[in-house]
């Protein structure tokens, strides 16, 4: 929920029927100008760049090589490494050589350390070093003066950096003013005092190691030193002022900022969170993309404003080449985007010589953050599956969500009570509506008091619990992170006497206004706070729970209604003396990472959590869901659920859905009947609605359109084991289980921009009805030689081509793609959990070549048994007449009683006959159904079970 509900609450007030103009109120965000270092970084503008390379310093170990950089504007050195990667990776960092304290380095989103591979000299000569870099053919030219980089992928230059002279880093500076003279002479003393406001426990996990153990080499670097000049001091630097609130910034401007130059990529992808189009634009004339993570209160559609969480991701693809750049960093951050074509530099007039004269396409990305250090990995793919592959291999792949979560969610702020939610449920029954999970919202708490529950309205949670576990059902209760202060309040009292809040600047615990009215921050920065947090899940500690219910944080960025940004203030201070400056766009992750813990925890580390975050940041793939937040009931928000979906999948994020319906707002029938069937292809499908929208459970529309919605979640049941399988493969590959078409058809240019339609693994397009009172709308159907065919009439196209579908309101367009096999669950039911052992059909979508192939992944669906092996992945495969069926985990145990009831053959000649071969069996002959105009044959009752290895023979 958004923070400013009070708000609208009033305007209700005078006028129950008014529907509130939407739009977010700009002036409580910053813009770029607004935010000091933003301001700073941007007036550098590009040309020679000021830093030099003293190529002299370098030091190469086996995988790392190590350079003093100099600014020659104020002689400041930096040090220069870069790392050698495993799989076409390299990681450059930059920090000062002797910075006054430690500058932050992002810890827990990496999942380890990364394998180094060799780097080798290859030449050198006065102005530039030649290394290469791992096994893979990439070369790096590290040029002195001016400093840039430039890598090479045999003769192609693929990315340079600085090549723009953006390097902008400032290092840290004595405080001049007369009031911190006082107190301390210098940022160092501060933070030492600011340490001691923590128990020594700080000293337990990784720290960023003090300065003053790197020992630069050479004279050079020691005159640098010496002579380094003091600088004039900006507006905004040691203080800064928005709205009513100054942020005290006691240790002045600790801005870093860097370039890459892309030659040859005209589109770019991924830094979400952002409500804007798939294919990120230039930010020339506008604010940068911003990555500061905010509740915003009805956010704003098509712009580069920040929202609730953040990836520092970007992707680059063209039809030679996908790219990523990973800027690991964790404080607030802007993204400018520009478009030229190669400068007039040595490096530019070889390329033009490279690549054949003319001007080359060229993307330059500029990363500026407010503080830290320089971090950045350069995944060179050269593949899109290459680069998210190398993402995982960094930040981890998404976890594997419980069967269930796959489902359908009802979800409302609020469920009122226990015979509401007794009466929802029954109501999915009464009407015939599969559905999962339903969701309480904060209103079922005891005066917003999480991990407890209004003693009247939910009396008896366990009963209700109860009721939804035998009809094999979930909850999901909410469990946001500001905690009510409240003497009587059992939680607060823990972290107080604990001393787990994050403090103000000046060491008491830091309070803010949130749901609850004055509240304080748990600090789940510190790893003893979330262990401590994670028990809090056990069902002695959390009174009402059971195995049943799952967790929603909501409210993680963290929201703060008072706060300027709505956020918290950047001087408060965290576990080891970090400010929270540092750390801002890891606090949601944190929250759910803690929760998702405390729910395997509760369960002896046996069952998969579940845990829905709104905030996030690198790596909250392995926690959970990420929903979008805040929407509103509009056409536009409907559409923007699919860009914003596909750039959270591009940075791995997969389990990601948007608000059924919309939540502000009260969505027309039309509206929500599409949303249904939007929401039923994308990952996470839950319905949500504000506090003051009428109520919209799926029978209060109409017969005929709860019919239609019907239709839907009954579609996304069938899907589920395909959905399943997508997932598994998410893990293990770190593929996208929602993806752009250029990503399956990379070398077509016409789906770069494609943001209107998209692909669920790589057999189902889905191109949802998002316009009102749509009759129809244009589709196009990718791949040379290609077919694909509607899943509902099984109606055949040839591709690639673009076409004009005429659309029903019953229409979902979806397109299976020939060659693919889709296993399915077609018998309607009440839950994910009752389809269990049901039986599956095969869909055989043959291509032009009258092949296919597909998997099924299958395991208990609730625990972590798969690890010991506990699955079936069946592999199918359509060739010259025959469908196999074997085992690609031939070590797997898993017993089902499932079989395969059907197998459907879309786009095959009429067979004579079909016969069956199963081990230890003599071959038996099936009885099948030839549809003339579809080309379809249907093979009823084979009657296999679906673990077991077969040939069925097509004569
Ligand atoms: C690395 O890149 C080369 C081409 O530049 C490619 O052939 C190879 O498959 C890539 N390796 C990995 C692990 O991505
Ligand atoms: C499918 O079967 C054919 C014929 O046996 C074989 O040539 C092909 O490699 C198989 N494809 C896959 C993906 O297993």
């Amino acid at each position: 929920m958004a923070a400013a509900r009070r708000l609208l609450g009033v305007a209700l007030m005078f006028n129950i029927c008014l529907i509130p103009v939407l739009s977010v109120d700009r002036s409580n965000f910053k813009t770029c100008d607004q935010s000091s270092f933003c301001r700073r970084q941007r007036k550098f503008q590009p040309g020679s760049s000021s830093y030099r390379a003293v190529l002299g310093s370098a030091k190469l170990n086996a995988d790392k090589l190590e350079i003093q950089l100099i600014d020659d504007k104020n002689q400041v050195s930096l040090l220069l490494e870069v790392h050698g990667l495993d799989g076409n990776m390299t990681r450059i960092k930059i920090n000062e050589v002797k910075p006054l304290k430690p500058r932050y380095e992002v810890p827990d989103v990496l999942i380890g350390t990364p394998r180094p591979a060799n780097l080798q000299v290859k030449g050198q000569d006065d102005n530039t070093l030649e290394l290469s870099l791992g096994e893979q053919g990439h070369k790096l030219l590290v040029t002195g003066t001016p400093f840039r980089l430039d890598i090479l992928a045999g003769q192609d230059l693929v990315l340079s950096v600085n090549s723009r002279g953006l390097l902008y880093f400032e290092h840290l500076r004595e405080r001049k003013d007369t009031l911190s003279a006082k107190v301390s002479s210098a940022v160092g003393n501060m933070w030492h005092k600011v340490k001691t406001l923590f128990s020594s426990d700080s000293e337990k996990t990784d720290k960023p190691s003090e300065g003053d153990d790197v020992n630069p080499e050479g004279e050079e670097v020691a005159k640098a030193e010496e002579s380094k000049k003091t600088e004039d001091d900006e507006p905004g630097m040691w203080d800064e002022t928005f709205k009513t609130h100054t942020d005290s910034k006691p240790y002045g401007p600790s801005s870093v900022g860097l370039d890459f130059s892309l030659p040859g990529f005209e589109h770019v992808y991924g830094i979400p969170e952002h409500a804007d189009y798939m294919k990120l634009r230039t930010t020339e004339g506008t604010d940068p993309y911003r990555l500061y993570n905010l509740d915003v209160f009805q956010y704003e559609l098509y712009n580069t404003m920040a929202l609730y969480g953040s990836v520092p991701l970007l992707l680059a693809h063209n039809i030679h080449h996908t790219l990523g750049i990973f800027w690991l960093n964790a404080a607030e951050t802007w993204v400018d985007i520009s478009s030229n074509t190669a400068g007039k530099t040595l490096l530019g007039k070889m390329l033009q010589y490279m690549q054949g004269g003319g001007e080359t396409p060229q993307t330059d990305v500029r990363w500026m953050s407010e503080s830290g250090i320089i971090d950045v990995f350069l995944l060179l793919g050269p593949t899109p599956s290459d680069v998210f592959r190398q993402y995982a291999s960094l930040t981890g792949t998404q976890a594997l969500p419980p069967y269930f979560s796959l489902g359908y969610h009802q979800c409302r702020w609020n469920y009122n009570d226990e015979d509401d939610v007794r009466n929802v449920d029954a109501g999915f029954d009464e009407h015939d509506l599969p559905y999962d999970v339903i969701w309480l919202d904060i209103e079922h708490t005891d005066g917003k008091r999480y991990f407890t529950w209004d003693p009247h309205k939910f009396p008896n949670p366990k009963d209700m619990l109860s009721v939804l576990k035998e009809k094999r059902r979930k909850m999901v209760a909410i469990v946001d992170p500001h905690i009510k202060i409240d003497s009587a309040y059992k939680i607060h009292n823990e972290i107080r006497s604990r001393n787990f809040y994050v403090k103000t600047k000046d060491g008491s615990d830091y309070e803010g206004w949130c749901w609850p009215g004055s509240a304080a921050y748990p600090d789940f920065t510190n790893p003893e706070m979330r262990d401590w947090w994670s028990s809090m899940f056990s069902y002695d500690q959390y009174e009402g729970s059971m195995d049943n219910m799952f967790v929603w944080n909501d409210m993680n960025e963290p929201s703060v209604f008072n706060g300027p940004e709505v956020t918290m203030h950047k001087d408060a201070v965290h576990w080891g003396g970090w400010e929270h400056r540092e750390v801002h766009n890891l606090y949601g992750l944190y929250v759910q990472m803690a929760t998702a813990q405390g729910l395997l925890h509760r369960s002896g580390g046996k069952e998969r959590p579940f845990v829905l975050t709104r905030a996030f940041f690198a790596g909250s793939q392995r926690y959970g869901a990420v929903w979008t937040g805040d929407n509103a009931a509009e056409w536009d928000h409907l559409k923007m659920s699919i860009p914003m979906c596909l750039s959270l999948s591009l940075v791995g994020i997969s389990f990601c859905g948007a608000d059924v319906g919309g939540f502000f707002k009260n969505p027309e029938t039309e509206l929500l009947v599409r949303w249904y069937q939007a929401g039923a292809y994308q990952p996470f499908f839950r319905a949500h609605a504000h506090l003051d929208t009428p109520r919209r459970e799926p029978w209060l529309h109409g017969d005929d359109n709860m019919a239609l919605i019907r239709k839907a979640l009954q579609q996304r049941y069938a899907l589920l084991p395909y959905w399943y399988t997508l997932f598994y493969k998410a893990l293990r590959e770190g593929h996208p289980v929602m993806r752009p078409l250029w990503v399956e058809f990379p070398l077509d240019v016409s789906t770069f921009a494609m943001d209107n339609q998209y692909m669920l693994g790589s057999a189902l397009l889905v191109h949802p009805v998002t316009e009102a009172s749509a009759r129809g709308l244009q589709i196009y159907l990718p791949g040379n030689g290609e077919v694909w065919y509607d899943i509902h009439s099984y109606q055949k196209y040839n591709a690639p081509q673009t076409f004009y579908s005429p659309v029903t309101m019953e229409s979902i367009p979806v397109f299976q793609r020939g060659g693919s096999i889709i296993p399915r669950r077609d018998r309607p039911r009440r839950s994910s959990d009752c389809m269990r052992d049901d039986p599956f059909t095969l869909y055989v979508a043959l291509n032009m070549q009258g092949e296919a192939q597909g998997e099924l992944y299958l395991d208990d669906g609730h625990s972590y048994n798969y690890e010991q092996n506990e699955f079936l992945y069946r592999a199918f495969n359509y060739s010259a007449g025959k469908l196999t069926a074997s085992s690609l985990n031939l070590n797997g145990e898993f017993k089902t009683s499932s079989w395969i009831e059907r197998i459907i053959i879309i786009g095959a000649a009429k067979p004579r006959s079909i016969t069956l071969n199963l081990i230890g069996y003599s071959e038996t002959s099936l009885e099948f159904e030839y549809d003339q105009a579809m080309s379809m044959i249907t093979v009823r009752k084979p009657s296999i079970n679906i673990a077991s290895d077969f040939t069925v023979t097509l004569r």
